[in-house]
């Protein structure tokens, strides 16, 4: 069986959601986002029970933006890597938000498709939130 095929994320609610995501909110607290004004913070569990998380910031040159994510993953693999196991992002007013494309692929390198994730329409898997993914199998 492919990692593809290998789901069994946590999507019973039996997880402290809200602490994670106050961590989210205290990341969203270090935004940069002096151009879109739109600040965003993103937590995730690590599979070793670390809490990783990031902030966005942004730049004069508007298209190399760094979302949270890029920050959030920056982080879990300077502090040891591992697996993400649970994610949520919020936005400037702590109101959850869904990740951006390309921040679903970086989830998916690094949480796979049993990666749990608080969306805007509940608790959801990444082989869900980005069903039919490429990723490290398509290379093996
Ligand atoms: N942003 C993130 O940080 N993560 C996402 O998943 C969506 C978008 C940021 C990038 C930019 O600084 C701002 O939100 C507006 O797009």
């Amino acid at each position: 069986m492919g990692v593809a095929e290998d789901v069994t994320g946590d999507t019973t609610g039996d997880f402290d959601w809200e602490s994670l995501k106050a961590e989210a909110v205290a990341a969203m607290e270090h935004a940069y986002a002096p151009y879109s004004q739109y600040r965003v913070g993103a937590a995730a569990r690590v599979d070793d029970g670390r809490t990783v998380t990031g902030c966005n910031v942004e730049n004069a040159a508007y298209g190399v933006a760094l979302c949270a994510e890029c920050g959030l993953v920056s982080q879990l693999h300077l502090t040891g890597g591992g697996r993400l196991t649970h994610f949520v992002c919020v936005d400037g007013a702590g109101e959850i938000i869904m990740p951006c494309g390309r921040c679903r692929q970086l989830l998916w390198e690094n949480g796979g498709p049993s990666l749990v994730c608080w969306t805007v329409s509940g608790l959801k898997t990444m082989k869900e939130v980005l069903p039919d993914a490429f990723g490290p199998d398509d290379l093996a």
